[in-house]
């Protein structure tokens, strides 16, 4: 059982900065999920947290205590790669009991808990096989087991899954999920799959570009986006970003594709006219064959998915937009009437920042 607390972490390589100051609190049992596009920084965190890179600044405290400069071994971690590690000339058992053999674990406890791990793992009657004999999910079993058997204070994971195929990928997600929670360990996940990082995590960083875009519970990353990087990174399919600016003294975004719209949850602190990007998902877009205020969407492609269709359009100024609706709707060069429900927008400002409602500010500032 451990804490983990990283604080300003930084690293260059040579002249570039890869990693442009890292906070994060992990409390005790805790799964962070990483995600972010390849090359943003993930595994180059998650080796400085293992003690395989050293930081450029900042520092790494496992339950408080700063383990910056200590060696991997010293560090009490167990780590999980993609391509699993495994030594193809031993046994299962004895990869996984080589990291406790070389700690000097006496025999009797080494056989318990690899024994007890396997048991877990469901890979017992495997523990005579070379790695080579083994299918992709068992290898990773094989992997998770042997980080099971250090009984580390963290597990941290590098894309696990990524070499297993789609429905293995889900299925050995469910088990890490299953059997993080029931070991209770600590744990760093990175993934650059975002539908991973939603079903695994606690809580989420999303790391964009060596900075942590956003940190906070899949839901909250889903429902209230802190950006525009991020908005458009999680979720599928991507949320639609549309033109608009300021009107009505702060009240409306008037949408470069016609419509002026107020918001559903008060006015911004902005002067009217102000570029403004509004987010909407494309679950929330509405079919509105009746509605005498709906937008025309001329109908670019059409992808049915049996439980619902995924249309992609464009609107009048043509920016396109992508819905998801319930059910069979329009064929290429149809003009649907959609509506645009402004209780689902996410209202982002030049920099591409949230931009609260000014109500929202007030009650920041008087708490
Ligand atoms: N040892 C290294 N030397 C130089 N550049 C590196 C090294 N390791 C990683 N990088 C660079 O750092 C950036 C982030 O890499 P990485 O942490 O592996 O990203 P991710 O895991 O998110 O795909 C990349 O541009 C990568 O090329
Ligand atoms: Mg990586």
């Amino acid at each position: 059982m451990a804490t983990l607390t990283l604080s300003g972490i930084r690293k260059s390589f040579g002249a570039t900065q890869v990693l442009h100051g890292i906070d994060l609190d992990v409390a005790d049992g805790e799964m962070i999920v990483v995600v972010g596009a390849s090359g943003c920084g993930k595994s180059t965190l998650l080796r400085i947290v293992a003690g395989l890179e050293t930081p450029t600044a900042g520092s790494v405290l496992i339950d408080g205590r700063d383990v910056t400069r200590l060696e991997p071994a010293d560090r009490d971690i167990a780590m999980v790669f993609q391509n699993y590690a495994l030594y193809p000339h031993m046994s299962v058992f004895d990869n996984m009991a080589y990291g406790l053999r070389i700690r000097g674990m006496p025999t009797a406890e080494i056989r318990k808990r690899v024994a007890d791990a396997a048991e877990m793992l469901e890979i017992a009657q495997l523990l005579d096989r070379k790695p080579r004999q083994l299918s992709g999910g068992q290898r990773q079993r094989v992997a998770m087991g042997r980080a099971v058997v250090r009984e580390p204070k963290l597990f941290l994971f590098d894309e696990p899954l990524s070499n297993l195929d789609a429905k293995l990928r889900v299925q050995m997600r469910a088990e890490i999920r299953r059997l993080q929670k029931r070991l209770g360990v600590t744990s760093l996940f990175v993934t650059h799959d975002q539908v991973e990082a939603m079903t695994l995590g606690d809580r989420l960083v999303v790391m964009h570009q060596g900075r942590a875009a956003q940190v906070a519970a899949p839901m909250e990353v889903w429902g209230t986006p802190a950006d525009t990087y991020v908005a458009g990174f999680i979720g599928s399919p991507a949320m639609n970003f549309l033109s608009a600016a300021l009107s009505d003294g702060g009240r409306a975004a008037s949408l470069k594709a016609g419509p002026t719209l107020p918001f559903a949850d008060g006015p911004r602190a902005a002067a009217d006219g102000t570029p403004l990007t509004i987010g909407i998902r494309p679950e929330h877009v509405e079919h509105r064959p009746e509605a005498a205020d709906a937008i025309p969407l001329s109908v670019d492609l059409v992808e049915p998915l049996g439980s619902e269709t995924v249309i992609h359009g464009h609107l009048p100024g043509g920016e396109s937009l992508v819905a998801r609706l319930p059910l069979a709707a329009g064929a290429i060069g149809d003009v649907l009437p959609v509506g645009l429900p402004p209780a689902e927008w996410h209202v982002f400002g030049t920099e591409g920042s949230r931009l609260p409602a000014r109500q929202g500010v007030a009650a920041a500032a008087s708490r």
